[in-house]
Order: structure tokens, then C-alpha cells, then sequence
């Protein structure tokens, strides 16, 4: 089988390190249009930069690449992925007892897992909605929510080989979020392990460079029988992976999002910096209501002052203005995103001033740009928060300059595109 995609390539959008010059802007749009041999294409670019520039439609003119294809890329329409699960090849599962440590799991054809009906995971994983996330504070929630995952990203690059991004981040992350929440974990090598395993088991799943990404959904649980609540006997370490797209529907463009002033997601000495399974959970009721009035996702206030900004329902949150580019602080009740922390990295680099503090909500309303961070939606615009009732639109539709060079910078770095000077990227595969 060939394919022939399409893709911006490195020399069509120069790396100019004053971003906010005038230079930077014209270099960027006027060659991205100019010298490329034109064939339209749309969603899952590597760029967004020449998106924004054209409309906020995701549709723009690229240029063809020489990428020719591997003859065993499985056999799926890769030009209309979206952020759905596409079931692969084979997932991996490891078990380990409480108090024990996790030795080596395997592969297994991807498929239903079996498990008791009084597993920990059933049982005490999902077991508040957001309405009751207001008392977890007075609780003890230790052996609540025994259930954590990770997202993280595999692409492939023009020569077939296979990158990484800074998967030992999401290791760490694991174990931390692991030792909050009563169980054991996989070390960081079994982590790394696993997930290369995994990966290369389903090379055939990870899309074309320029299509999109394998996402890949590492999963830690209780899975043995509790009946009072109780730290689970027996966990499971499973990872499994599907080709993704776009996460949100608009695409590449950017999006609406809606300040909730009712519902939280977490509160303080509650686990809001973990990535557990009931963080998420507690976001559906107001993700639901956004959603049925049109809008993109929902952004969240600490549940003390209901003032300042905590994240969105799937992903960490920034302002910039006047050059500066600002975001909540890690305390407790907000994600510490991979990808939060790498454009922190990445914008220090780029000469902008970073600051992590409380961020009340009339600095939202005020700024000159919004954007959201995480894995799944990497960097995603905003146009426009709803407040109270009041629409704020930023400039340009929400097409923002910091947000499309950050944006553009860190996707060239995971694609491979460019020279991994800060050793993030970690190479699979022959
Ligand atoms: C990720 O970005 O990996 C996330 O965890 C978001 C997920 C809930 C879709």
C-alpha cells in the first residue's frame, strides 16, 4: 500500500527567536503560502501555524512530502481520525500484589479484561459526582479512587522510526500519583519497558507522519476484591493504545470555553493533582451541560473563592499579555501536565517572560490570548470564555501569535522535525 500525505515542512516556517516581531510574523506567513507545491489537506498537521494564518477552518495548502509509507500500516482511513478509541493489535498487562512490587507483565491480544465484580476499581473508583466533590476535603480519600492513568503520545517520522515525548515524565507522574493513592506502581525502567513494548507491538497503528499520533493510555488499578473501603489486594497494570486525531471537534481551530462557577473539580488535600480516574468523572456533569450549549469544554475555579483559574475539564490552562505568559500554579487541585511543563520550558526558550501564580478570573477576561495545554489536545486556542453570562472573544478569532509559535515549536520537536537539543524525545523501534 502507498500513501502519500502531505505535511509542512521545517523550511517552510523559519525559527525566528523574537517571536513578537514583525519579522516573525511576516517570515512565517508569507513563506508558508508562497513556496509550497499546493494540495489540500485537511485536520492532523504538524503545524498549525499556516491554519491559523488562512482561517480558523482547519484546512490549509501544504506541501506534498517524499514520505512513501511502510507496506504494514494497518488498513484504516488515516486522513478521518478523530480522538475515539480505535482498538489495535495488543495491549500489556502486569499484576502485582498489594505491598508487593510489579515484576515483568505481557502482551496480550487487545480485548475485554476480566474482573471480579467487587474489584476495588468497581466499587471505590468512580464513587462521587462532582456535586459531592465539595466534601472530599473532610474526607479521607486515600483509598478512594484507586484508579490512575497516563497519556502520552507516540509519532512517526518521515524515515518510519518511531518518537516518544518524554515518556519517563509520565513514569514519575505515575508513581507519585501511585503513592497518593495507596497502590504500588511500576519503577520508572518497567514503565519505559511497557510502554515501548506496547508501542512496537502495534507499530502498524501509529499513523503516517503529518495523520496524527498513537495515543497511548496507561492504566493502573485496584483489580483485586474489597468489599469495605480498603486499599484493593491485588492491582493491574494494563497500557493500552489507539491512533489518534484532533481532540476537540472544532479540529485545529480554536475553541469556546465556559467558566463554571456551580461545579468543581477538585478542592485542597483532595487529589486534583493526581491523575485519577474520579477527576475526571467529576468534570462530566458540567462538560455535559457546556457541551449541549455549544460550547468546547468547561474552564474551572478553585471551590474556595470561586475567583481563581484551575484548568479545563481535560487540560492545563494559560494566559499571555503584554508578552508574558501566565499560568495557575501546581497546589494541589491542578493537573501537572507534560505538556504544561514543556511549554513553560519551551517559552523560556523563546524569550518570553513564564510565570506560575494564582490567576483571578478578571486576568482571563483581560488577557490578549488564551490557550490550553495537555496531551490530547496539545495546544489548543481559545476564542472566546464565557463568564457569568458575559462572552469574552480574544483577537483574531482566538488565532493567537504566542499560542501558534509555542504550538508550532513543541509539535516540530515530537515530530521530529527538528533538532531535540533538550533530549526529550525517546527513539523506538528499528
Ligand atoms: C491527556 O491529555 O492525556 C489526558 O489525560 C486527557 C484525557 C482525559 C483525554
Amino acid at each position: 500500500m502507498k500513501f502519500v500525505h502531505s505535511h509542512l515542512s521545517g523550511d517552510l516556517i523559519p525559527l525566528v527567536h523574537s517571536p513578537l516581531s514583525s519579522s516573525f510574523l511576516l517570515g512565517r506567513s508569507s513563506q508558508s503560502f508562497q513556496s509550497a507545491t499546493s494540495i489540500k489537506i485537511q485536520n492532523h498537521l504538524p503545524s498549525m501555524s499556516s491554519v491559523f494564518l488562512l482561517s480558523s477552518n482547519a484546512r490549509c495548502e501544504v506541501r506534498a512530502s517524499t514520505f512513501q509509507g511502510i507496506s504494514d500500516l494497518a488498513d484504516i482511513n488515516w486522513d478521518n481520525i478523530g480522538f475515539g478509541l480505535v482498538p489495535t493489535d495488543y495491549m500489556y498487562i502486569a499484576k502485582c500484589a498489594k505491598g508487593g512490587t510489579f515484576i515483568e507483565g505481557e502482551l496480550k491480544p487487545f480485548g475485554p479484561i476480566q474482573l471480579s465484580p467487587s474489584a476495588g476499581i468497581l466499587n471505590y473508583g468512580q464513587v462521587f459526582g462532582t456535586q459531592h466533590i465539595l466534601f472530599l476535603h473532610q474526607l479521607d480519600v486515600n483509598s478512594l479512587f484507586q484508579g490512575i492513568f497516563e497519556g502520552l503520545k507516540a509519532y512517526r517520522k518521515e524515515d518510519g522510526s518511531i518518537l516518544l515525548f518524554r515518556p519517563e515524565q509520565n513514569a514519575l507522574r505515575m508513581s507519585i500519583g501511585a503513592e497518593r493513592m495507596c497502590m504500588p506502581s511500576p519503577s520508572v525502567k518497567q514503565f519505559l519497558e511497557a510502554v515501548k513494548q506496547t508501542v512496537l507491538a502495534n507499530k502498524r497503528w501509529v499513523p503516517p507522519p503529518g495523520k496524527g499520533s498513537l495515543y497511548i493510555r496507561p492504566l493502573l488499578m485496584g483489580s483485586g476484591s474489597v468489599l469495605g473501603v480498603a486499599p484493593a489486594p491485588e492491582y493491574t497494570f494494563l497500557i493500552f493504545v489507539s491512533p489518534v486525531g484532533n481532540y476537540f471537534k472544532e479540529g485545529l481551530a480554536p475553541i469556546n470555553l465556559f467558566v463554571e462557577t456551580e461545579f468543581h473539580r477538585a478542592t485542597p488535600g483532595g487529589i486534583g493533582g493526581v491523575k485519577s480516574i474520579g477527576n475526571y468523572s467529576a468534570v462530566l456533569k458540567a462538560q455535559s451541560m457546556a457541551k449541549a450549549n455549544g460550547y468546547s469544554d468547561v474552564l474551572y475555579l478553585d471551590s474556595i473563592y470561586k475567583k481563581y483559574l484551575e484548568e479545563a475539564s481535560s487540560c492545563n490552562v494559560f494566559i499571555a499579555k503584554d508578552k508574558k505568559v501566565t499560568t495557575p500554579a501546581i497546589k494541589g487541585t491542578i493537573l501537572p501536565g507534560i505538556t504544561r511543563k514543556s511549554i513553560i520550558e519551551v517559552a523560556g526558550t523563546q524569550g518570553f517572560e513564564v510565570e506560575e501564580r494564582l490567576i483571578p478570573i478578571e486576568e482571563l477576561l483581560n488577557a490578549d490570548e488564551v490557550f490550553c495545554t495537555g496531551t490530547a489536545v496539545v495546544v489548543s486556542p481559545v476564542q472566546s470564555v464565557t463568564y457569568h453570562g458575559k462572552r469574552v472573544e480574544y483577537g483574531n478569532k482566538g488565532v493567537g501569535i504566542i499560542s501558534q509559535l509555542l504550538y508550532s515549536e513543541l509539535t516540530r520537536l515530537q515530530m521530529g522535525l527538528t533538532e531535540d537539543k533538550l533530549g526529550w524525545t525517546v527513539a523506538i523501534g528499528p
